[in-house]
């Protein structure tokens, strides 16, 4: 794995103040809380320690963190600034005792030795991954034997993009690696992991997208053109409309991946 891919700012402080005004506060994917636990269900989580890959400002790890007591979660991001934040949310939640936070290098080396983790998790952050077989490959190396990568991640029906999918992949400034889930399940097996469970979450992501349209024209519309101008506003809707659009379509997948290491 090269590591050196520079590390490029997209989820400013501008774009993660929209993303928390649609997603929630400390999320920076949909579905809040429940959606980030759904994630492990059925998983024996007692004194396992997990570490989530892109964890933003750590809603989502919290959220895990909640399932069980005797877990210990890490985080890990390539973006310093929410690194800070996340640590500050686990502090004020009183989960300083169970969490730590470190910033990772973009497609470099995770900053922990061989076999330290139970269970490697990643929340629709992957999608910004673009040397998937590198990276996972460097999950492998950090799982213990037999232990679980789990991902959330969106993915396209097909290699070739229609208009409506490149518009949407470049609607937000955010940089997108998104493969097919062939080429997700090829990259795992290539590096020896085993799937468990692959389940379309695909119709989950149509309804938060429908929802968060709802809002933006609703609830929102004028807290946020007040705050960001009507070009931005309109641009940040544009885009969430074309979420709807390619849910609809069928083109954007999501998938709900459990993955497991061998045991030797
Ligand atoms: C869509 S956000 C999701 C964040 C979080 N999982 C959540 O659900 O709120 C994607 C996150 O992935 C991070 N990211 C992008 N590329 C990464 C990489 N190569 N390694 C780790 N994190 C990465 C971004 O900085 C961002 O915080």
């Amino acid at each position: 794995m090269t590591d050196k891919t520079p590390f490029k700012k997209e989820y400013t402080s501008d774009v993660v103040e929209v993303i928390e005004t649609v997603y929630g506060i400390g999320f920076l994917s949909q579905g809040g809380e429940e959606a980030a636990q759904r994630m492990l269900t059925g998983l024996d989580l007692k004194h396992k320690r997990l570490l989530d890959i892109g964890c933003g400002v750590g809603a989502p790890t919290l959220a895990v963190a909640k399932l069980e007591p005797t877990l210990q979660v890490t985080g890990v991001d390539v973006d310093a600034d929410l690194i800070t934040i996340a640590k500050r949310h686990a502090l004020e939640q009183g989960f300083a005792d169970r969490s730590e936070w470190l910033v990772s290098e973009p497609e470099g080396q995770l900053p922990f030795e061989d076999q330290q983790f139970d269970i490697v998790y990643g929340k629709e952050s992957w999608l910004h991954v673009a040397d998937k077989s590198s990276f996972f490959k460097e999950c492998a190396r950090v799982l213990k034997p037999g232990g679980l990568l789990v991902t959330l991640d969106w993915m396209h029906r097909s290699i070739d993009y229609t208009p409506q999918m490149q518009s949407f992949a470049q609607a937000d400034g955010l940089t997108f690696h998104f493969c097919t889930l062939q080429q997700y399940q090829n990259a795992l097996g290539q590096v020896g992991f085993k799937i468990q469970r692959c389940v379309d979450n695909s119709s989950y992501h149509l309804k938060y997208a429908q929802d968060d349209v709802a809002f933006l024209t609703g609830t929102a519309k004028a807290t946020l053109i007040q705050k960001l101008g009507v070009a931005t506003y309109q641009a940040y809707l544009n885009s969430w409309q074309l979420q709807v659009k390619i849910f609809e379509s069928g083109e954007m997948q999501t998938y709900l991946i459990h993955a497991q290491k061998p045991t030797v």
